[in-house]
């Protein structure tokens, strides 16, 4: 016998299951147009507003990525991203603002090897002149990022 109109057996779209922050919303907060299968499935389609008006920091300026998942989780707009447990962790001088690596945008899959920042330094440098004695590119061998003094052979 039929008691109520709950729907135990509704199983929602695989391409979009209703997790944590998506969880007892009304139907129609999403399909407001009665639209259903054409629904978009992108974070920022819904959270451009939240994008947008975020200052600190600031996601727009900064050019973060428009898949919020890189960063975020479907519970909160807090982050669980920690830079300190990427392989790339900041230490030393290593400057704090985002533009002085991401200016292009580009945040995963950004090369790590100290020569790919730091080509110019190597060939500038004349104390010893690190091109002429050709000394590894692997600057990590003999430099920290705390400055470029020598430890080696110390
Ligand atoms: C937070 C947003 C959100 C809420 C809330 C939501 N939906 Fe959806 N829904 C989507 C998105 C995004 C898709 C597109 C996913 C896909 O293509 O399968 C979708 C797809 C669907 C589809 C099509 C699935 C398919 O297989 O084609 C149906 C039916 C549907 N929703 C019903 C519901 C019902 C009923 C509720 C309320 C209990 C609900 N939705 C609540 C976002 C939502
Ligand atoms: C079809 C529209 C739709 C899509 C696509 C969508 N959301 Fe949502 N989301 C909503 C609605 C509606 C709410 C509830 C109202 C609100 O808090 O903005 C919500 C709430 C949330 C919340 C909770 C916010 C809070 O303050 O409690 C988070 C976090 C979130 N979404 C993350 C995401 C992420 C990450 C994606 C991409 C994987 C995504 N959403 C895709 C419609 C959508
Ligand atoms: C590159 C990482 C990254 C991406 C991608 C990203 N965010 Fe964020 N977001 C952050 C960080 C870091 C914070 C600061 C959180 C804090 O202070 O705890 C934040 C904070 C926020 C806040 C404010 C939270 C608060 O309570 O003040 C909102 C809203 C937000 N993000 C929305 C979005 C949306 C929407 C997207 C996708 C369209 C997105 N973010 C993509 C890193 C990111
Ligand atoms: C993604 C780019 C990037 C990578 C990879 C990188 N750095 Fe840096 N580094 C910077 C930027 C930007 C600065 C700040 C501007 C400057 O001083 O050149 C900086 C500053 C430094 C400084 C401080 C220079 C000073 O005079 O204050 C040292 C030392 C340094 N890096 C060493 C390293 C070493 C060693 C590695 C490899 C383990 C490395 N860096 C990898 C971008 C990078
Ligand atoms: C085999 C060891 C070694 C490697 C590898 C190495 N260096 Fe050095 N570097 C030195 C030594 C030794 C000095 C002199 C340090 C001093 O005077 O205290 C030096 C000094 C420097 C200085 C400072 C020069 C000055 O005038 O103050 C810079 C900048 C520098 N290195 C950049 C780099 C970069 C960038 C890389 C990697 C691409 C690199 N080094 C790799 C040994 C190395």
């Amino acid at each position: 016998m039929i008691t109520d109109w709950k729907a135990p057996n509704f199983v929602h779209g695989e391409a979009f299951p209703l997790t944590a922050g998506h969880s007892g919303l009304r139907c129609v907060s999403c399909h407001a147009n009665t639209a259903f299968t054409s629904t978009e499935t992108a974070c920022i389609t819904c959270h451009r507003d939240d994008y947008i008006s975020v200052e600190s920091p600031n996601h727009q300026a900064n050019g973060y990525p428009e898949d919020c998942l890189e960063c975020h989780t479907t519970s909160n707009w807090d982050t669980p991203f920690d830079h300190q447990t990427t392989q790339f962790p900041l230490s030393g001088r290593h400057p704090r603002q985002i533009a002085s690596c991401h200016s292009s945008g580009q945040f995963a899959g950004l090369d790590g090897h100290c020569w790919s920042c730091h080509a110019a330094d190597y060939e500038t440098t004349n104390t010893p002149d690190h091109q002429e004695i050709q000394l590894p590119h692997q600057c990590e061998g003999c430099h920290t990022a705390q400055n470029w003094d020598a430890s080696f052979g110390q």
